[in-house]
């Protein structure tokens, strides 16, 4: 049997946790003899998300229905002192041969994560955000890190554009800066981003006297229109350089095909985290797909069902109906289960409470046919599965996509910048739990930095990361991109 326990901070100096009689109690439910103690792996995370994916105790089947088949028993430290962990335990463990009876009303199939209706329901909350923030009272932005958006930071703002008016004013001598400037950004949010930049711009154009604010062309974009009509309002100071687009952010030249090589900055912040991500991983010299099932625990299936009177085994049909219509016409076409649209956001705040997603490792018959991304195949992955031992890592896929597509729009003398939370080394794979967590409504995961810079260095591009320089303590990274000098 092999034990690992991730390396968080919490596990040491002064106050650190004592993990003792979790890792004691989980020792003690595997040896009563359930399980073939040569095939499991025991796995101690700290998940610090406080509202997740994940059970406190779950087991996840490596090669299911294959001679070499193993079991991880996944714990998660942080809550294990909240419940009988010896009965969380050996209830999910009675079940490693067969979890698929397990007490669990599954969502949908077994499919790679990134294909996971847990998208769908974050899709579902950046288009009826106005729903689910009058239900709850609260805004988006205070569940991100530092509880607003660190694209408002004025000083980080100011930083930026001097950086680009550098560059331009550097064109501007050799008679090579274009008379239309653009910048786009993708994620747009509630456009207190945008607001925060423009509104700089304007000073900084004035103090200079550059003139660039009458050149300057601003592109909104985001998949939700909702967010884009709110963005729009935030920005009506400057409703004549400023553009709404609505597209999804892992194709944006599909809409923005016309700016190939003519943006000058792509800004971004808090959206690589919320694009669709699968995980692999390298186990026992092996390559494995992370493949993932959302489920609700038959109690929280019951419970959902009674109140919105139907019976439990309609929930799942009931969730597909929400995330294809929406709270509004989930409402009007099922009355007698909604009573209005506020019944139909309690019934997807509730689902959106208890969705679980269960895991199982599926091996990869070879990384050149798992594709992360149009055009990027898993190879790319292949020198962080094989930096030495076992580890498992994001893929993130949509963030990959996103990069990809968005680098060709950018001027040679362009740049993307990105606000977000990275890993920077593979390592910290291994030392913390990386998500997914859910955020409110919605899902963050972190991305993964190296594999986005081996992509960029193969496209020509320099990819740099650094920590967020304007505020003390946080996980948010700066990355930037540009061509390779
Ligand atoms: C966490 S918010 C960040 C908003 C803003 N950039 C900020 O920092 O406050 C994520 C934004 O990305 C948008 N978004 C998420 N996935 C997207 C996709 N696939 N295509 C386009 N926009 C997407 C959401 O609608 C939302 O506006």
């Amino acid at each position: 049997m092999l034990i690992e326990i991730r390396p968080v901070a919490r596990l040491r100096g002064e106050k650190a946790i004592d993990i003792t009689p979790a890792v004691s109690e989980m020792i003690g439910a595997l040896c009563e003899d359930s399980v073939d103690l040569a095939k499991v792996r025991l796995v101690c995370d700290w998940v610090q998300y406080k509202h997740n994916f994940r059970d406190v105790v779950d087991v996840r089947q490596i090669s299911p229905g294959t001679s070499a088949d193993q079991l991880e028993v996944a714990v998660d430290l942080r809550r294990a002192k909240d419940v009988d962990l010896r009965a969380a335990a050996r209830e999910v463990l009675g079940y490693a041969d067969r979890p698929d009876l397990l007490p669990r009303m599954p969502l949908e199939h077994w499919t790679a994560g990134s294909q996971s209706c847990i998208w769908d329901f974050n899709a579902l909350y950046w288009k009826a955000l106005g729903e689910w923030e009058r239900a709850t009272g609260q805004m988006y932005e205070s569940a991100l890190p530092g509880g607003e958006s660190d694209a408002r930071n004025q000083a980080a703002v100011r930083d930026l554009i001097s950086d680009m008016f550098r560059i331009w004013d550097d064109l501007s001598e050799r008679r090579s800066l274009p008379e239309e400037l653009y910048v786009v950004e993708l994620g747009v949010g509630n456009g207190n981003q945008a607001k925060a930049w423009l509104d700089e711009f304007v000073v900084m154009d004035r103090e200079r006297g550059t003139d660039y604010y009458r050149r300057l062309h601003y592109l909104m974009c985001d998949y939700s229109q909702h967010v884009l009509d709110i963005a729009r309002k935030n920005v009506t100071d400057h409703a004549t350089k400023t553009s709404s687009v609505i597209l999804d952010a892992t194709k944006p030249t599909e809409a923005l095909g016309f700016l190939r090589f003519k943006v000058f900055l792509v800004y971004i912040s808090n959206v690589y985290d919320n694009l669709p991500c699968d995980d692999v991983a390298q186990i026992g010299g092996r390559h494995y797909l992370v493949e993932t099932r959302a489920y609700l625990n038959q109690p929280d299936a019951e419970a959902i069902a009674k109140s919105i009177s139907v019976e439990p085994a309609e929930v799942p049909n009931q969730i597909s109906r929400l995330l294809r219509l929406g709270p509004e016409l989930l409402a009007e076409a099922s009355p007698d289960n909604f009573a209005d649209t506020d019944a139909a956001v309690e019934f997807w705040r509730q689902c959106w409470q208890a969705v679980r997603l269960a895991e199982r490792y599926v091996p990869i018959q070879g990384l050149d046919l798992y594709e992360v991304a149009p055009g990027v195949t898993g190879e790319m992955l292949r020198p962080q599965l094989e930096a030495g031992g076992d580890i498992r890592i994001h893929v993130t896929n949509g963030a990959v996509a996103s990069f990809t597509d968005t680098i060709p729009l950018l001027h040679p003398f362009g740049r993307l910048v990105c606000h977000d939370l990275f890993t920077t080394d593979v390592m910290q794979n291994r030392t913390g739990f990386r998500g997914p967590g859910k955020y409110d409504g919605s899902v963050v995961n972190w991305c993964n930095g190296p594999l986005l810079a081996h992509i960029g260095s193969r496209k020509g591009f320099d990819v740099r990361f650094a920590p967020f320089a304007h505020r003390k303590g946080t996980n948010i990274i700066t990355m930037t991109a540009q061509v390779r000098d």
